[in-house]
């Protein structure tokens, strides 16, 4: 079965809205495989996000990311990369689908909540960045 990354992000964790994001999950079908709390170090934030590296908005992401909890989460669904990418909505909360994990809950579009890997691809590199030893 496919299975994607899905990180809760600091701004998301702050707000006690773990629960209410995991119900989303549950109730789109997503079974949880792994999940931990835990928060990210630079180098990790960095490797994670190395794609974003030299853009605008680099710094500040990993200032976000590093400045408190998050909850890590290995989902898995038939085709479950796509189908997060929909229940976690645009980037940008403003602009995305009602029902959308963002679109309730994300704060702007950088402080947007939660994390989908994009691609089948950056999902299984993502999973071992986290979950591998
Ligand atoms: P993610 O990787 O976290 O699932 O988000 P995404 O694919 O929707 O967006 P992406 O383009 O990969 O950007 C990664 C994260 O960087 C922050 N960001 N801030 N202009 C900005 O201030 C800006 N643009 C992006 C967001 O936290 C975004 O989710
Ligand atoms: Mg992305």
């Amino acid at each position: 079965m496919e299975q994607t990354l899905a990180l809760i992000k600091p701004d998301a964790v702050e707000r006690n809205l773990i629960g209410k994001i995991l119900v989303m999950i549950e109730n789109d079908n997503f079974i949880i495989k792994h999940m931990k709390s835990m928060q990210m170090t630079e180098p990790l934030a960095k490797t994670f996000y190395s794609v974003h590296e030299g853009k605008s908005f680099f710094n500040k992401l990993i200032k976000y990311m590093t400045s408190g909890s998050i909850v890590a989460l290995v989902l898995e669904k038939e085709n479950a990369v796509a189908s997060f990418r929909k229940l976690v909505g645009t980037t940008d909360p403003s602009t995305a689908e009602d029902n959308t994990i963002r679109k309730l809950y994300a704060l702007d579009k950088s402080y947007n909540s939660v994390h989908g890997s994009d691609s089948l691809e950056n999902a299984v590199l993502e999973i071992s960045i986290i979950f591998g030893d």
